[in-house]
């Protein structure tokens, strides 16, 4: 017969030996669970000789209730001490300074963008959106532009889909828009007139790439359809619209040009902001010997700002509710990039691409 003093010794040092809640667990099991020996003895006290049944079942209970008692209150202890421990190991040390969360800043060109869309707004302007993909007939027949251009050829402009080299104009092939003109249709299709609206997005052409061209560029197309719109209106909102963004004083001048859309067409001029015209290198230049003439025109005393003209006839007959009878447009189309880098005064177009950090980091907090 197991000695009943001899095992609850050994279950009692086992249990008081258990260091943490899994091993009490385990010396519970063994001690006290279903197979233990205890627990034997006492399940089957039946088997035992009559006299003994009551002093060993006696004994046997007592000793299991303090046994329990006991791992009980092991228990207890052990788990207060685990979670002492946890609390302390999870605890939030709030005197560390947080981790700090890096402020991006704007890309110049995303400043310079929303400096000329905040320009038209206050002249009454929408901002609109186009597709970079177009087809043939966006880019290049609905703007007037007659098969066999130069512009509609694979050498110039980028051919997604479908160009017809036998032809020499499929409307329906794709491409890589070459201006934001191709906006001047699909706003007008979009909207009845009056319509005064701008739109400035990404442009392909397939330019050799140098410090003046990329590939890839930005323009900002400006339109604009009403009863009575001439010229004059053209220069009024040239004018007003150079002076808000390189100062009020600057004449503005216009020179007759050619594009397919527009008749007349001109190309706009805003006298150097930074000669005033004179062509003359700035003190700091002149002092360092290592100009002539102004940096910013190259000594021209103006800077070449963009393209425009009123709306072609042809076009407006494009678009049903656009009667040329009745009514008349200008339109204008400026580069993003080459105001950014005149408004900066930084040398190389392909820096706003290159995505270098130290570059863009410096328009940090600009307007
Ligand atoms: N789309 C022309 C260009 O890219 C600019 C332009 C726009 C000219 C609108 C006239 C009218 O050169």
């Amino acid at each position: 017969m197991p000695d009943i003093e001899q095992l609850t010794r050994d279950a009692r040092s086992d249990l008081e030996a258990a260091a943490t809640v899994a091993e009490l667990e385990a010396a519970k099991v063994a001690h006290l669970g279903r197979s233990a020996p205890l627990v034997l003895l006492l399940r089957d006290i039946r088997e035992l000789p009559p006299e003994d049944r009551g002093r060993v079942g006696k004994a046997g209970n007592v000793a299991r209730k303090e046994l329990e008692a006991l791992a009980a209150s092991r228990h207890d202890a052990l788990a207060a001490v685990e979670l002492d421990d946890r609390l302390r190991a999870d605890a939030i040390d709030v005197t560390l300074p947080a981790r700090s969360m890096p402020r991006g800043t704007l890309h110049p060109l995303t400043q310079t963008r929303r400096l000329l869309e905040d320009i038209f707004l206050g002249m009454g302007y929408d901002v609109v959106d186009a597709p970079e993909v177009e087809s043939e007939w966006y880019g290049f027949t609905a703007l007037n532009t007659p098969v066999g251009h130069p512009a509609r050829n694979p050498s110039d402009t980028f051919y997604v889909a479908g160009h017809d080299a036998d032809a020499g104009a499929n409307d329906d092939a794709l491409i890589l828009r070459t201006q934001t003109s191709t906006a001047q249709l699909r706003a007008m299709q979009l909207r009845k007139p009056p319509l005064y609206v701008v739109h400035p997005g990404r442009v392909y052409r397939r330019d050799d790439i140098d410090a003046t061209h990329s590939d890839m560029f930005h323009q900002m197309e400006a339109l604009a359809i009403d009863e009575g719109l001439t010229l004059a209106h053209l220069k009024g909102t040239i004018e007003s619209f150079l002076h808000r963004l390189f100062g009020e004083e600057l004449d503005v001048r216009l020179r007759t040009h050619f594009f397919p859309f527009t008749e007349p067409s001109v190309e706009a001029d805003v006298q150097c902001f930074s000669c005033r015209g004179t062509g003359d290198p700035s003190a700091e230049d002149a002092a360092s010997g290592a100009f002539d003439r102004c940096r910013v025109c190259r000594g021209e005393g103006w800077i070449e700002i963009m393209g425009a003209g009123m709306v072609d006839p042809n076009v407006l007959g494009v678009v049903d509710g656009y009667d040329p009878e009745r009514y008349s447009g200008f339109a204008f189309g400026i580069g993003i990039d080459r105001v950014a880098m005149l408004r900066h005064g930084f040398p190389d177009l392909r820096m706003l691409f290159q995505n270098d950090l130290r570059f863009v980091r410096q328009f940090a907090g600009r307007p």
